[in-house]
């Protein structure tokens, strides 16, 4: 007779918003505001996962046969993501305004109604969603520079991401994950279904000061600029291992958890970088700066780029502080 395997659910941690109240206790000057709206946010996100966990079954998997404004395709899900994170951000009433990657402009809010912008790749990685691999959703969150009495203003949105009051993201792996910083350290909440919640698993996340791994798109090797191709060079006589999973998010949280470098350079196909810089470097870029780790574009610290229009891409090499010094230093 096979034996069964028994665990349990005692010793949990604090939930995400026991532990988002606790945090604005020990934080006075924090926006009240953080917690209903990262509260929203991982309400969407537990829809979506209930979503992703049984994708094939509820038929949602597949291409819309449009491309979105940053020209990848896009899928039912990740539509379905899109809608569901603006609505509950919407629902919140701290929010004037969003922008998406699955949307062309700045979706502002009927005005008056929040003092917050809310920036998002509702679904990061959406080429793996047919093959049952690892996806995310980013976040980033900035108070508006204009009085709530006008409209929403495009400086309102253009902020470097050093104004960000806080980001994060959901990782919807073996298990699904939730990870932020209020810029008081990063913590990470496992989500357990049978309750409905995230619980605290990672308190003050650091990312080691260096690794062994290095994330990157090899196929593009001969286009990327030579002290790239200089510094994978020394990654692969070093004996690092490669691992690239496709989603960003997947990529970033094995480097937080183990230390490592992601690296999208300017390429032949894409000679300013993949990634955007408002909806998903600036969001990962504070969380690696505030467990310890670095971001650059290879000219700045991603953190300091005043970006010009929402969907503006940038190279990002992100990661242990140590490899991204390695990197700019020539390779
Ligand atoms: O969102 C952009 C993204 O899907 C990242 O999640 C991922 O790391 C990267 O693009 C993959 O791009 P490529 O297929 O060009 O390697
Ligand atoms: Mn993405």
């Amino acid at each position: 007779m096979q034996k069964e395997v028994n665990y349990t659910l005692s010793g949990l941690g604090p939930s995400l918003d026991q532990f988002l109240q606790e945090e604005q206790q020990q934080f006075p000057h924090l926006s009240k505001a953080l917690l209903p709206i990262l509260s929203a946010i991982a309400a969407a996100g537990k829809v979506i996962n209930d979503v992703v966990r049984r994708l094939d079954l509820v038929g949602i998997v597949g291409s819309r046969g449009v491309h979105n404004a940053s020209g990848d395709e896009q899928q039912h899900l990740d539509m379905m993501a899109h809608h569901r994170f603006v609505h509950k951000l919407a629902a919140t009433q701290e929010v004037c305004a969003t922008i998406s990657e699955e949307a062309e402009d700045i979706l502002a809010f009927p005005h008056g109604c929040g003092d917050y912008v809310v920036a998002l790749d509702p679904l990061d990685g959406s080429p793996n969603i047919g093959v049952n691999a690892s996806i995310g959703t980013i976040f980033s969150i900035c108070q508006r520079r204009s009085s709530q009495s006008v409209p929403v203003q495009p400086e309102d949105v253009l902020q470097p991401g050093s104004r960000q009051l806080a980001a994060g993201y959901i990782l919807y792996g073996t298990s699904t994950m939730f990870v932020y910083t209020a810029c008081h350290g990063v913590h990470g909440f496992t989500y357990e279904p049978s309750k409905g919640q995230f619980f605290l698993v990672h308190r003050a996340m650091q990312m080691p000061q260096s690794g062994h791994t290095y994330a990157i798109n090899d196929g593009n090797f001969d286009t990327f600029p030579s002290h790239v191709q200089r510094y994978i060079r020394q990654c692969r006589s070093r004996g690092y291992a490669a691992r690239y999973t496709g989603a960003l998010v997947a990529d970033f949280h094995r480097h937080l958890i183990q230390g490592g470098i992601y690296l999208y350079p300017s390429t032949r196909a894409n000679t300013a970088g993949k990634l955007r810089l408002m909806l998903e470097c600036n969001a990962l870029a504070l969380i690696a700066e505030q467990a310890g780790g670095a971001a650059s574009s290879g000219q700045q610290a991603i953190l300091t780029i005043q970006p010009q229009s929402i969907h503006q891409r940038v190279p990002m090499y992100i990661g242990s502080a140590s490899m991204v010094q390695d990197l700019l230093a020539g390779g």
